[in-house]
């Protein structure tokens, strides 16, 4: 696809690998549409995209867990513009600890912003997409879309999820001329781990994944996975089991805290003096 004068969407465009991907398209003199909850940042964003070369960028205020906000933000998008060429669903957030500590309403969060934020949107994009035989979609998934991770088992479950609906969706749309695409970034430095413990190992810079991103667009394929995470996919299948566990003993010796269960241990009957009854029941 060429790029100069396209029109493209980026949810999650306030900071981090959506901020950066809004650059790399401005660069390209590509038209902008971003979205996310904080106006400020996103501003901001809008008015580097502006000095860096794209000719036309519009912000508004989105929250994609919210149907109704991701609707409106695509519509938004086709009355300003009447089309979208590049959607890219990159929102998203994690979370790391505990399963059996995690907040109901932080599962929510996650499974709304990280799944049905990118169902939503791709839902009201498609259909000007299929009139026009035109368009290229491009969820954002992780590393962990493919090879999950103890300690983010909620995170990794919705990353998974953004998989199979691309590539369910993409057999459906063969042949219509639309495109979807899946980018599974490793480790990259932005503020996602602000509020979530560090990863172990590299963190590469958002300015590569924007690139990877940029590249799809252009060259739209189906699985785009950052180096050197190929080499995980290819070992998943064969050493899956052992990863789980192997990844888990080593968060546990970063992350001493994480190790437990932080349950209260039930009391064992070898604490009764000999002979006692138990605490409860008949005798
Ligand atoms: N960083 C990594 O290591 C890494 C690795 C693999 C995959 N990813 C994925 O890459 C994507 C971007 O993350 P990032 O690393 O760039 O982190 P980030 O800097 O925290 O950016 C996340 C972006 O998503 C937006 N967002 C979050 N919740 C939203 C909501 N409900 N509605 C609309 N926008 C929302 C944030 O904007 P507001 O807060 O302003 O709404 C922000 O612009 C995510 O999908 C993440 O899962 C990241």
């Amino acid at each position: 696809m060429r790029l100069k004068g396209a029109v493209v969407v980026i949810t999650g465009a306030s900071s981090g690998i959506g901020e950066a991907t809004a650059l790399a398209f401005a660069k390209r003199k590509a038209n902008l549409v971003l979205g996310a909850r904080r106006m400020e940042a996103l501003n901001a964003v809008a008015q580097k995209c502006r000095e860096r070369g794209a000719p036309e960028v519009t912000v508004r205020r989105l929250d994609v867990g919210l149907r109704a906000d991701a609707r409106a933000f695509v519509a938004a998008a086709l009355r300003d513009h009447e089309r979208i060429d590049v959607l890219v669903n990159n929102a998203g957030l994690g979370w790391m600890g505990r399963m059996h500590e995690m907040p109901e309403e932080k599962i929510d969060e996650l499974v709304a912003t990280n799944v049905k934020g990118v169902i939503t949107t791709t839902q009201a994009a498609l259909p000007s997409m299929l009139e026009r035989r035109k368009g290229v979609i491009i969820n954002v998934s992780s590393v962990l879309g493919y090879r999950a991770a103890p300690y983010s088992a909620v995170y990794s479950a919705t990353k998974h999820a953004v998989v199979g609906f691309s590539h369910g969706l993409r057999g459906e749309l063969s042949g219509t001329g639309v495109k979807v695409c899946v980018v599974y970034p490793a480790s990259t430095e932005t503020e996602f781990f602000n509020e979530t413990e560090a990863p172990i190992g590299p963190q590469y810079p958002a300015w590569w994944v924007a690139n990877a991103i940029v590249r799809t667009a252009r060259f739209p394929r189906r699985d785009v996975m950052m180096l050197p995470y190929r080499a995980v996919h290819l070992v998943e299948p064969m050493f899956g089991g052992l990863l789980d566990h192997a990844m888990g003993e080593t968060r546990r010796a970063r992350s001493p805290h994480l190790a437990g269960t932080n349950l209260p241990q039930p009391e064992t009957t070898s604490a009764r003096p000999p002979g006692a009854p138990p605490a409860s029941g008949r005798s």
